[in-house]
């Protein structure tokens, strides 16, 4: 469980997403997290306490007075035994409230009165989140230090369509989760690959393989939650894109590589996690191929070029890392490919353990020798590759 130990003080204010509170209190417990909840009076129209109190196992707390918690001073109490102060949905009004330090209920007074991290998902009316004083309260909130969570477009309670829309329940936790994570590449820019390629045959068939993109996902996650800047250039894939990161689909490794070379300028981290299928078919035929009923089709193939080599080859290349899929043989065709490639770093993998799966078995091989990665989810595996990225960038000595 991602927040297993972490306690989580989530405040709750009065708009109609209120209800998502419910979900999201859930999902946290389900994490690990020890949630309280803290209402203001608006939140207690949309979803009565009882709810919450069910969901997270712990008395919600509404009312500054409250004389059972912390000796009269729920204030100080609430957010002393946090983690981390989550206020979602955060209305207009609260945001007004904790960007100018008033206190005025229990929920403000807390935010004044914290010592942990604020964040915040907003949810609003589009016209009141561009307000020029919405702008300028969300402005002095970062500028503060609160990690302002959303909000997104999409369609509006009141009817409306626009920016306004708290982020879905998973999303806040992917964010929470986030925010425990050391922030190992803040400031670097980080473009990886992940998934397939297909090679088109004709209109409706190819070459391809399978991987599902579940390993260059994991670390394009892990990269934005260690503080990077990432772009993930993906194949066929039917996977979520992590939050933050942004993603530019293709299809057959010369877009792949076209993509890449859009991207590449300015970033200081390359990750080929995609499974780039090394030849082509020299013409996709337009019209569907058809069964002549007496030879076998022959398909011409001619090579795809090599997307890591040539971010490699690069005048100012970025710290190049690459991953090595083998049947066999490990240790050997990794290190044989990281030097044809001239990178510092290429993480192996048995095609048994990665392909598909939602865990894998890594083995680093860089110049210090080869470190292996025990079996694991692959977010994990991702985040201690991210730290390995991390110290290789630190220390340049060691790249090449
Ligand atoms: O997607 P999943 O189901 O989670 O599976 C993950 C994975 C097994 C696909 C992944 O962990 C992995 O190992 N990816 C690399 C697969 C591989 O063996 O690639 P390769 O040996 O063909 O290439 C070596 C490296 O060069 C890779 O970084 C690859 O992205 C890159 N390459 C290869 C060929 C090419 N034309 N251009 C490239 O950039």
């Amino acid at each position: 469980m991602e927040l297993d130990g972490r306690r989580v003080a989530l405040g709750v204010t009065g708009g109609i997403a209120a209800y998502k509170a419910a979900e999201l209190t859930r999902l946290l417990v389900r994490e690990g997290a020890t949630v309280r909840v803290a209402m203001t009076a608006a939140a207690e129209r949309f979803v009565t306490p009882a709810t919450f109190q069910a969901l997270s196992g712990n008395r919600v707390c509404a009312d500054a007075w409250d004389a059972d918690i912390g000796h009269g001073m729920a204030h100080i109490d609430f957010t002393r035994q946090a983690d981390v102060l989550l206020v979602a949905p955060a209305t207009a009004n609260f945001l007004a409230k904790a960007a100018h330090g008033i206190a005025d209920d229990l929920l403000s007074t807390l935010t004044l009165a914290r010592a942990c991290p604020l964040l915040v998902a907003p949810a609003m009316n589009r016209q009141m989140w561009n307000h020029p004083a919405t702008r300028r309260n969300v402005a002095t909130l970062t500028a503060d230090g609160a990690d302002i969570l959303g909000p997104v477009s999409g369609a509006q309670a009141c009817g409306e369509t626009g920016e306004g829309r708290m982020l879905e329940a998973a999303e806040i936790v992917e964010e929470v989760i986030a925010h425990f994570q050391p922030k190992r590449l803040l400031g670097r820019k980080v473009l990886l690959t992940a998934g397939p390629t297909f090679e088109a045959i004709d209109p409706v068939r190819g070459i391809t393989n399978l991987s599902s993109g579940k390993m260059g996902f994991a670390v394009a996650r892990a990269a934005r939650e260690a503080g990077a800047e990432v772009t993930l250039v993906c194949g066929p894939v039917a996977l979520p894109v992590p939050r933050g990161v942004a993603r530019v689909d293709v299809v057959s490794a010369l877009e792949m590589r076209a993509a890449v070379m859009r991207h590449v300028a300015g970033r200081d981290v390359f990750i080929g996690v995609a499974a780039v299928a090394d030849y082509r078919p020299e013409t996709a035929s337009e019209q569907k191929r058809k069964k002549d009923g007496n030879t076998f089709p022959a398909i011409e193939l001619v090579e795809n070029p090599d997307i890591l080599a040539e971010v490699a080859a690069l005048p100012r290349p970025p710290l190049c890392v690459g991953f090595a899929a083998e049947t066999r043989n490990l240790a050997e065709y990794a290190e044989k490919k990281r030097r044809a490639k001239n990178i510092p770093l290429i993480v192996g993998n048995l095609i048994a353990d990665g392909f598909g799966g939602d865990t894998n078995t890594l083995a680093l091989f860089d110049d210090d020798g080869r470190h292996d990665l025990p079996l694991a989810p692959k977010l994990d595996l991702a985040r201690q590759l991210i730290a390995r990225v991390a110290s290789l960038l630190e220390n340049p000595r060691a790249s090449h």
